[in-house]
């Protein structure tokens, strides 16, 4: 982490916990919440749970994020929901491109790019993600693919906009990059936003089986300002220790 940038931690909740038992995850957060002032705090909930969630957590620092959207701004579209959808169900954030939807949804960097301009023309800040394979991996690809998917919309940002690097082989399966892996492609990303001068404001996420035991050493690289946290955000506890991590390295600085 670096002093310019709060950190922000992220739950994204994936298909889970969409009814009460969402509503009841977000109420708990409320209090950990308390205890991370110099934290940003946002939680992606499914849909079904958007709006109630945002209603339990108003007047606490957390922040609502959805996972997806449908890029247009209403219509004829039947099952999708809008970026405006978003904003009036209390959502300020909007997860674009993680790599599920890339791998099972067919998006593309195209797609990517087209959710960033349309979450940003809505007033919603998108955290957008990227990451390479395994395989794209093993064979010295990662900062090639990482670059090229960070330059479809990098162009896009703004200064409030947030990256997520996300290694696909580490999401869900209990492997993370280290944090010297992790620092490497943060630097590279950190670069491109330089030569947008968004490279001091924007904030860049690690995400990939971040746990209680690990925040505190992928945090602490000084171009890592948060964590997207998929299976550790299911619970308030787990979530909350990686939300203590991060101000605990505020607070010794
Ligand atoms: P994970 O998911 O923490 O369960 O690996 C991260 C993500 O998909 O954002």
């Amino acid at each position: 982490m670096n002093s310019t940038r709060k950190p922000l931690i992220a739950g994204n909740w994936k298909m889970y916990k969409g009814g009460l038992a969402g509503v009841e995850l977000a109420s708990a957060l409320k209090k950990v919440a308390r205890d991370v002032p110099n934290v940003d705090m946002v939680i992606a909930p499914p849909f079904t749970v958007l709006a109630a969630c945002a209603h339990e957590v108003e007047g606490s620092s957390i922040a609502i994020a959805a996972q997806n959207f449908y890029p247009k701004n209403e219509g004829a579209f039947t099952g999708e929901v809008s970026a405006p959808m978003l904003r009036d169900s209390g959502c300020t954030w909007v997860l674009v491109g993680h790599s599920e939807r890339r791998q099972y949804f067919g998006e593309t960097d195209a797609s990517v790019a087209e959710r960033t301009r349309v979450a940003i023309a809505a007033g919603l800040e998108p955290i957008v993600c990227v990451g390479e394979t395994l395989a794209e991996r093993e064979t010295g690809q990662t900062i090639a693919v990482v670059n090229r998917q960070v330059s479809a919309f990098v162009n896009l940002l703004t200064h409030h906009a947030v990256i997520a690097y996300e290694p696909v082989w580490a999401i869900g399966t209990g492997k993370t990059a280290g944090p010297n892996e992790a620092e490497e492609v943060h630097m590279a990303i950190r670069a491109q936003l330089e030569r947008r001068g968004l490279g001091m404001t924007t904030r860049i996420l690690y995400g990939g089986s971040v746990k209680a035991d690990n925040a505190a050493a992928l945090l602490a690289c000084p171009n890592v300002d948060g964590a997207l946290v998929g299976g550790a955000s299911l619970e308030a506890s787990t979530f909350g220790a990686i939300a203590r991590a991060a101000q605990g390295l505020v607070s010794s600085r």
